[in-house]
């Protein structure tokens, strides 16, 4: 074995030129300038940017129970393979993460899977899930213990998607409380289910183009906002996840000016498609929420400019493209991969200078890490090797067949990007 020597690349944080020394433990020794090992294998980096690897914090990898849509393993390949070693996974399998047994069933499955490091969001649909969820944040039992470690937050569905997971309203003042009063981080699905199902029963459409329009930007605005104000009377500090309409947004930007502890994410299929792509894309534009129009993604990157957005999230979840494709385009699932492809959509943008890399770093890092309490490091001396290295300037185009996500398929056929994951180090 040999210590590992990664030379003259760039780190994404400060633009600054640094060497990096990987001890034979995995261990970086030091990150400086002009440090040589002469025994150490050589990984020329000159050209490239170093960011440490990435963390997204909503995915869906259907372990257990919908293996043949994805598994952990397949799934985490694929991570790993867009720059990604943490992610935060949905509750929304078969059985559903809602029970001890099924949350020590996931961690029992994850251990298994290399490099990346999977957490999983505690679902709570009814009361009994609440008491085990407070069971497993304050347990003394050393079982318990581990088992919140891997435990990231709840997750909370206030209208029905995939599995369906929708909360029971009466308890929903009760989690909040819960999760202010032990400091339980709590992601929110917002759409409001009473407009949206107000707009599916006045729809008289067939396309698949009827979608977004069955689940109107005002329905997220609405359940955005009392969302908020649960979180304002309890005390909560809520993240609401894949934000996607200006109107949503706005509800977040005001609470943010209020001095509130609301945090949000938004999703690269959100940020980089719009309702225009349902010609070309049909049911594998089809997600929840569903594709907006192009002023909502404009809307979402001003977002991201005034620091509004904190996170960018894949909301990953693959379905197989059969199901995509069979039957009424209406009632095919809903849910596209993206884990792969975040990162070099994002170094894209980058590569243009819309946003910075240093941008890229705390939305993919830096606050996900923070807001989910994750423990990740940064890249840092004595701590565990995990990196991405990058070529900021190599131009391909994505193509399904050759990503590793067991769907074979991506919502982002053809585009041609900037930017590349060249090698991943995940000790
Ligand atoms: O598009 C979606 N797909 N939205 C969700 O809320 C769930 C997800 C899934 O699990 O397929
Ligand atoms: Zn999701």
């Amino acid at each position: 074995m040999k210590k590992t020597l990664i030379r003259g690349g760039t780190l994404a944080e400060t633009g600054k030129k640094a060497d990096i020394l990987i001890g034979i433990d995995g261990m970086i020794e030091h990150i400086k300038l002009g440090a040589d090992h002469k025994e150490a294998n050589v990984i020329d980096a000159s050209g490239k940017l170093l960011f440490p690897l990435l963390i997204d914090c909503h995915v869906h990898f259907r372990e257990p129970g919908l293996e043949h849509k994805a598994t952990m393993e397949t799934e985490a390949a694929s991570a790993i393979a867009g720059g990604i070693g943490l992610v935060c996974e949905m509750p929304n399998t078969i059985p559903p993460t809602v029970t001890v047994a099924a949350l020590a069933d996931k961690v029992r499955r994850s251990a298994k899977v290399d490099q990346c490091d999977i957490r999983f969001y505690f679902g709570v649909t009814e009361a009994a899930h609440l008491r085990t969820l407070k069971d497993i944040w304050t347990g003394e039992a050393m079982e318990l213990k581990r088992l919140k470690h891997h435990c990231c937050g709840v997750k909370l569905y206030l209208d029905h998607s995939t599995g369906d997971q929708k909360v029971d309203g009466g308890i929903v003042e009760e989690i909040f409380q819960t999760c202010a009063d032990l400091k339980i981080p709590l992601i929110a699905h917002c759409e409001d289910s009473e407009m949206n199902a107000a707009a599916k029963a006045a729809n008289t459409r067939t396309d698949i183009a009827a979608h977004s329009a069955m689940r109107p930007a005002e329905s997220e605005e609405k359940s955005v906002r009392e969302a908020v104000a649960m979180a304002k009377k309890t005390g909560a500090a809520l993240h609401i996840a894949h934000l996607s309409t200006a109107k949503g947004l706005a509800v977040v930007r005001a609470a943010k000016k209020e001095g509130l502890p609301i945090t949000c994410e938004v999703s690269p299929h959100h940020l980089f498609l719009t309702i225009d792509d349902y010609a070309a894309l049909g049911t594998l534009g089809k997600m929840n929420p569903p594709l907006r129009t192009k002023d909502d993604a404009a809307a979402l990157w001003a977002g991201i400019k005034d620091g509004t957005v904190d996170c960018v999230a894949t909301d990953h979840a693959p379905h197989t493209l059969e199901e995509k494709k069979t039957g009424e385009p209406l009632s095919a699932p809903s849910g596209v991969p993206g884990v792969e492809t975040m990162l070099p959509l994002l170094l894209t943008e980058a590569a243009a200078q819309k946003i910075s890399y240093a941008d890229i770093l705390k939305l993919c890092f830096t606050h996900p890490n923070k807001i989910f309490n994750l423990g990740a490091h940064n890249l840092e001396e004595k701590k565990l090797a995990r990196l991405v290295i990058v070529d900021p300037e190599t131009e391909w185009m994505i193509e399904g067949k050759n990503l590793k996500s067991k769907c074979g398929w991506t919502p982002f056929e053809g585009r041609k990007v900037t930017g590349k994951v060249m090698q991943v180090i995940a000790h």
